[in-house]
């Protein structure tokens, strides 16, 4: 299926996703792509318009990257941000020079009459700006349509040639009427019918799987997680039963989730595929005994996962393709798009080294979480599933303080499920970032019925964020904490109290450890 499409090219900066996603947000498709792409590549693309992103560099001196001259000879509407602003500027005859005075953050600009992009923003409105150089003179044939009283060009256009720049950031969340500039690129520029949807994307994607595999075999390391999940369902509508899926239950899962995962995906599952179940959890236990140092039970965990999924991949044999769950913000996180082996290691430590396979899917790299529930809804994956709580790969065993043993594991199970039933009784589940139990390794002396009892302490944690890089303790109703408070001592074998922890990340992390 064909539809129309805005291509971002890429010139270093931090947000070209961001700007992809917007793009996406008015229902249109966008894709990202490097500067080094050559024209004759544009164009068999055949974009409506072009996007390109800011970036650290200068457009002048050493520092300038390369890119195809004949970019501005293609005849579709180009949209320069920051860097990408400069260029336009430097490319098309106009001078870029150092600022005098750099600006950064939220600034408050300056809107002129009767620009196109411009047209429905308010007069003076916010902006997020971050440079050191500037537009000193525009091109030819430009005019000024935006200001501040130290960047003269804010923002530039010169419709007949389709040509819109802006120095700052409308892609970012602080830039209040941002949106506004992107809709009238989208729509008035470029004319678009913005008829693109998400479930145009899953369609897509499986039609390129099943292209790229052929009649290959694809592995994938299914982990019962919302990323996993739905890259394992895309594949599978894709290319059936050349799928297998391996599905490690390292006996570190919440309370029956290994079985909720083989109800999905297993035989009598709903999902075309091939689906092993390795119960593994007595080998994790075993090798987890008497370890208490956080680091040490994580890089335990992670080499027996690699060392399990491997036996169970010799078992299959060659396969053509590992497919990984990465999504945009692992590979934003690491950094340079090195990633996917980053989040990896962060989730099941690692690659495999000894499972031979010739390349690596990643069928939702450029996907953002909510981009990733909402293909989950398309394929038809169950809402308790595409709305699943984060959870980490070495599982609880980074929510039991101390000793991980099997005992332990089954108090922090039973009183996770409770504490998640009550927060989900509130109707709270999904305002919250991420909450659960863990188990203290403090015991501590109680009273029940007219015995003393000397049991352990569950601490519950429920965190606010949006990005996990930082978070706030939620202010959980207390009446949910007191429900789950009372169930959890009443209901769970060897806990006699319960805290509340209030840290916030920093200083805390969101778990335990
Ligand atoms: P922290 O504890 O670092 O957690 O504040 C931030 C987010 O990352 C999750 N997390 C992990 N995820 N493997 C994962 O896949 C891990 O080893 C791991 N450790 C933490 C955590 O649940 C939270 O969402």
């Amino acid at each position: 299926m064909k539809h129309e499409k805005i291509l971002v090219i890429d010139f270093g900066g931090q947000y070209a996703q961001l700007i992809a996603r917007r793009v996406r947000e008015l229902n249109v498709y966008a894709e990202i792509k490097p500067h080094t792409i050559s024209v004759e590549k544009i164009k068999e693309l055949d974009p409506k318009g072009i996007i390109f992103t800011g970036g650290p560099n200068s457009v002048y001196g050493e520092s300038a990257l390369a890119y195809d001259e004949d970019l501005f000879n293609i005849g579709v509407p180009i949209l320069g941000i920051c860097y990408g602003a400069q260029l336009m500027a430097h490319a098309l005859g106009g001078k870029v020079d150092t600022a005098p005075v750099s600006e950064y953050g939220k600034t408050e600009i300056d809107i002129h009459e009767g620009g196109l992009l411009t047209e429905k923003v308010s007069p003076k409105t916010i902006m997020w700006m971050s440079h050191t150089d500037y537009i000193a003179e525009v091109p030819e044939g430009f005019k000024v349509t935006a200001s501040t009283p130290v960047c003269p060009v804010a923002a530039m256009e010169n419709v007949e040639k389709g040509f819109y720049a802006t120095q700052f950031h409308p892609e970012v969340m602080h830039s209040v009427e941002g949106m506004k500039l992107f809709e009238a690129f989208v729509k008035e520029a470029c004319k678009c019918a913005c008829d693109w949807r998400m479930d145009s994307f899953v369609e897509e994607s499986i039609k390129a799987i099943k292209e790229k595999v052929g009649d290959g075999k694809v592995l994938c390391a299914l982990s019962g997680g919302v990323d996993s999940s739905v890259a394992a369902v895309m594949m599978s509508k894709a290319v059936g039963k050349q799928l297998t899926c391996v599905f490690v239950d390292h006996g570190l899962l919440r309370k029956d989730e290994g079985d909720q995962v083989e109800a999905v995906f297993g035989e009598d599952g709903n999902y075309d595929l091939n689906f092993i179940r390795v119960n593994a959890q007595q080998r994790f236990y075993d090798a987890l005994a008497g370890v208490t140092e956080p680091e040490k039970k994580r890089k335990i965990i992670g080499e027996l996962f690699i060392r399990v999924f491997e036996e169970e991949a010799k078992k299959i044999g060659a396969v053509d393709f590992l497919v990984q769950g990465t999504i945009y913000p692992d590979i934003v996180e690491s950094g340079t798009g090195h990633s996917a082996t980053i989040k990896s290691h962060h989730n099941v430590g690692g690659l495999p080294d000894h499972v031979d396979f010739k390349e690596i899917i990643e069928p939702l790299r450029d996907l953002f979480k909510d981009e990733v529930r909402k293909s989950g809804l398309e394929l038809g994956i169950p809402e308790n599933l595409v709305y699943r709580q984060p959870f980490p790969g070495p599982g609880l065993a980074v929510r039991i303080i101390g000793e991980v043993t099997e005992e332990k594991v089954k108090i922090v199970q039973e009183a996770d499920a409770i504490y998640r039933e009550e927060v989900e009784k509130a109707g709270i589940s999904r305002d919250i970032g991420q909450y659960f139990a863990a188990l203290t390794n403090m015991r501590s002396v109680g009273v029940m019925g007219d015995f003393r009892t000397y049991d352990y302490a569950i601490a519950l944690r429920a965190v606010m964020t949006s990005d996990f890089m930082t978070a706030e303790a939620a202010q959980l109703p207390w009446s949910v904490l007191e429900n789950a408070t009372r169930r959890i001592v009443n209901e769970v074998d060897h806990v006699n109290r319960v805290l509340y922890d209030c840290t916030g990340k920093p200083p805390g992390t969101i778990e335990f450890e």
